[in-house]
Order: structure tokens, then sequence, then C-alpha cells
């Protein structure tokens, strides 16, 4: 779709790229001949892609042992990142989530998501801004959000509102950094399987079933979305030629929330042991993540 050399000369840092959506827009950059650093908080998973994509397209990938919650970790890893060589893009793809009733979390069940995806992802934002400011570099930022900035998302709560704070802060900083060649993108992917979300969003869910299945059957283009067509927007905004393009959400998602409902409506009808088994499921996934992280 693109020339081979479009992202040639650029060094793209993914958060969260080990897996998921991250490991496939760095697959991407990788393709185009982008420099790509991953971070996240399991160091064997960041290796094993970085092995994999590398051995599958050439180039160079380097990983990052990085917590986004902490952020003076996130700073000493952005400074140790700069001091090697600028970075031009940066893709906010780092993310937590469960589905849970809303009077069932817990303070630290909310911030367990909320420290992610609202706190990490300015802390990273912040901490590559400002030292593009200082060296007077453009570059370009996409986060990636979710559909529910526009509609809200019931039983995602912490989710829903800690990425309408990031989607703000796309529009806010596409304005303030604007002068400097900053630009702020996000995407809002629709439904795209991943075994990290569907373990926590769709759990028992089977990532690769059929979208005809179940709670995506009233997608108007009656899929998911590709992996290629999530790599290929994000390729597309972090590539030189569209400069005026910032400060914009754009949903990739076949028209799913423009049919006028939220994610998660059908949960309505879940019973207290329905909630029950679906805790205990989630919080064995998060256990099982838990024993592969060594940061
Ligand atoms: C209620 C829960 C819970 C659940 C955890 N908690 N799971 N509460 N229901 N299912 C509570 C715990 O009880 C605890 O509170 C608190 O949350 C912290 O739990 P920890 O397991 O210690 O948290 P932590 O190790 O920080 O793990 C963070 C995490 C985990 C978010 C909970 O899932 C994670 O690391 N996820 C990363 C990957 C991920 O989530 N990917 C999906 C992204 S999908 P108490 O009070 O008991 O101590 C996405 C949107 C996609 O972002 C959009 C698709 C359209």
């Amino acid at each position: 779709m693109f020339a081979k050399d479009l992202l040639k000369g650029k060094r793209i840092l993914v958060t969260g790229g080990g897996s998921g959506l991250g490991k496939e827009m760095a697959r991407y950059f990788l393709k185009y001949g982008a420099e790509v650093l991953i971070c996240g908080r399991r160091v064997g998973v960041l290796e094993d892609t970085a092995k994999e994509l590398m051995d599958e397209n050439g180039g160079l990938v380097k990983c990052y042992g990085l917590d986004i919650r902490g952020a003076q970790d996130v700073d000493d890893t952005i400074e140790q990142i700069f001091l090697e060589g600028p970075l031009d893009g940066l893709v906010n793809n780092a993310a937590g989530n469960f589905i849970s009733r809303t009077e069932d979390l817990s303070h630290r069940g909310f911030e367990a998501i909320a420290s992610i995806v609202f706190h990490g992802t300015f802390y990273v934002t912040h901490s590559v801004g400002k030292r593009w400011l200082e060296l007077d570099r453009k570059g370009s930022i996409v986060s990636i959000l979710a559909t529910w900035v526009w509609t809200g998302s019931a039983f995602t709560v912490p989710s829903a509102m800690s990425k309408s704070g990031i989607h703000a802060m796309t529009k806010s900083l596409a304005t303030e950094w604007g002068h400097a060649g900053i630009r702020l993108n996000a995407i809002a992917p629709g439904p795209f399987p991943t075994e990290g979300a569907w373990a926590r969003l769709s759990p028992g869910q089977d990532p690769n079933a059929d979208a005809s299945d179940g709670m995506y059957s009233g997608n108007p283009m009656g899929r998911f979305g590709e992996m290629a067509e999530l790599g290929n927007l994000a390729t597309f905004l972090m590539s030189d030629g569209c400069d005026y393009l910032t400060g914009q959400t754009i949903a990739l998602d076949g028209a799913e929330y423009l049919t006028g409902g939220t994610f998660y409506r059908a949960l309505a009808s879940l019973k207290d042991e329905d909630w029950e088994a679906i805790k205990s499921t989630i919080k064995a996934t998060n256990e099982k993540d838990k024993q592969k992280r060594s940061v």
C-alpha cells in the first residue's frame, strides 16, 4: 500500500509493543523502514516479539522494560532513548482494562486502569513532547483509544473515563504544540480481537471466533477489523506528508459505533453469579500474566 521506505530514518516507540495491537503496529513500522522501539512490563515477551519481527522483516527492534505507571521510570527510560538518538514517533498503546459492574470496583481496581491509561499515557507523552520542544524537532504521537470516548461505556467505566481524558489530551496538545510541528492523533479501534483484551473484556470467548457470533454480530461490515487495516492507518499517521492532520481521533470500526449502541450493553442482563464467574476468569488471566513480568 505504501512505498517500502516510507518510514525510513524514523525512530518510533510503541508502548505495550510486545503483544496485541502494539505488536502489530510495530510490525508495520518496521516493514516500512522505521527503527522500532518497544516497551512493556514483560521483558521476555518484548524480546520474543523483537526477534520475531526482525526475523520476518530485518531491521532493528529495541526493547525497554518499563511500567508506564512510574513517572520517574518513564522519564529515565525516555532520557536513555533520546541519548541513543531522538524519537520521531510515539504510539501510546499500553493499556489495561477488564469488565466489571462499577459498583463492584474497589478503589484499587479503578486505580489499576487509570494509572496505566490516564496517568501513564500522559507521563510518556509529556516526557517525549518536552524533549521534542527542547530539541526543536517535530514528531507524531498516535494514541490508541476506543469509540467509547464518544459514547461512554457501561461496565468499563475506568477505561472510558481514562481514554476520554487522552482524547482531550490529543486535542489540547495538538493546539498547544502545533507551532513546533508536533502532531497528536488517535485511533479508536472497534473489535480487533487480541488475546489480552479478549481475556478481560469477553472472557471465555475465542478471539479467533467469527464476528457473526455473539455481541459483535451487529457490525455493519459483518466482521472484525483486520490488523493490516490498523497497521496501515498507524503507518499513514506516522509518515510525512499529512502534517496538517492533527488533533483527530479516527474511528476504525466498520461504522460499529454509529449504529447507536455502546459496547457491553448486552451485559446488563447478567446475574450476580455470572459476574463472580467473569471476575475469577479475568483474575486468573491477570495472575498468569503477572508471573511473566519482570518489572
Ligand atoms: C474487579 C478487579 C478485576 C476484575 C482486577 N481487579 N481484576 N476487580 N473485577 N475482573 C482489581 C483487583 O481486585 C485489585 O483491587 C486491583 O484491580 C488491582 O489488581 P491487580 O491484578 O493487582 O492489578 P495490576 O497487576 O496492576 O494489573 C492491571 C490490570 C491487568 C489492568 C488489572 O488486567 C493488566 O495488567 N492488564 C494489561 C493488559 C490488558 O488489560 N489488556 C486489555 C486492554 S483492552 P483490590 O482492591 O482487590 O486490591 C483496552 C480497551 C480495548 O484497553 C478496546 C476494545 C474495543
